[in-house]
């Protein structure tokens, strides 16, 4: 006898208990009354591609892809998003027939946070990225899609940031931290990606009086939710964008690839996740 199966997925981690994707996923299941289940795989390094291999047989139609396999899961996908492929990290995999896609919702997430928040930020000329890991350069792509031209990446490991802007043919300007100073006057978006300012962190230090009126200042950081850094904006009078919202709606393409409905990134869901970070 066959049992039928409900849709599955789940996220891919090492570890993974930290997660709170199952709770944004779980909350939309329950929200459109589906049958449905989002699971935690905590997959070791030298596991990943005999489990992502082994995602049918097991019932999943996908997942998310986490710390540490965002970039070791690309060459296991059959085909990649061009957004995917240029940011080097894939975050949400899902299967079209026998084919395995993978994707970088992390700038559609990115995106849409600030065009709740802060719709304004699609007419800046001038970004500056603190950062030049995996978020940073979801984020610099999500730049240049909106078509914000002039990007300076601020990094404390220059050869990080010049191998990536070398690898985008020069789609950026790269700064130290000690010449941050000479770029914020003009800057009329801030995006921290680094973790400076995060629970257990050094703080994000800035020279608030070289900054210029109608700076919209986004911190990635969620934990606290409302970092010094955005408590200093704000104090400063600057329009501020919490990085919560980048994480709820990174999720909704993949909900909607595994579960066949759109999502919507509610009030309730956004209390439930701030809930459960505590
Ligand atoms: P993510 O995937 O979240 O972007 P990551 O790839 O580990 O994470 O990148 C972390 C970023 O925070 C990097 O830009 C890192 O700077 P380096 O490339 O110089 O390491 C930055 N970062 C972390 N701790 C920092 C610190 N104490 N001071 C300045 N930058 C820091």
């Amino acid at each position: 006898m066959n049992i039928p199966q409900i849709p599955r997925a789940c996220v891919i981690g090492w570890p993974v208990k930290h997660s709170r994707s199952p709770i944004i996923h779980n909350y939309w299941l329950k929200t459109f009354g589906l049958a449905g289940a989002y699971e935690l795989a905590e997959i070791e390094p030298e596991h990943l591609a005999a489990f992502v291999h082994s995602l049918p047989q097991k019932g999943y139609r996908g997942g998310n892809v986490t710390v540490p396999h965002k970039e070791e899961v690309l060459p296991l996908c059959d085909h990649l998003t061009a957004r995917a492929r240029a940011i080097g990290a894939v975050n949400t995999l899902w299967f079209e027939g026998d084919m395995l896609h993978g994707d970088n919702t992390d700038a559609l997430g990115f995106a849409a946070n600030l065009d709740d928040y802060a719709p304004e930020w699609r007419k800046a000329r001038r970004a500056m990225v603190l950062g030049a890991g995996g978020a940073a350069r979801a984020i610099v792509y999500a730049l240049r899609e909106a078509g914000i031209e002039q990007i300076v990446v601020v990094n404390r490991d220059q050869a990080r940031a010049q191998s990536l802007k070398t690898l985008w043919h020069g789609a950026f300007n790269v700064a130290d931290w000690a010449s941050l100073g000479d770029y914020l006057p003009e800057t009329d978006l801030l995006i921290n990606t680094t973790s400076l300012g995060m629970k257990g962190q050094p703080p994000l230090l800035l020279p608030w009086e070289t900054t210029r009126a109608g700076l919209i200042v986004h911190d990635i950081v969620y934990v606290p939710l409302e970092t010094d850094l955005l408590k200093a904006a704000r104090a400063h009078g600057y329009k501020t964008v919490e990085g919560l919202g980048m994480l709820l709606h990174q999720a909704a393409p993949g909900f909607a690839h595994w579960f066949g409905r759109t999502p919507q990134v509610t009030a309730e869901l956004r209390q439930l996740v701030l809930d459960a970070i505590g």
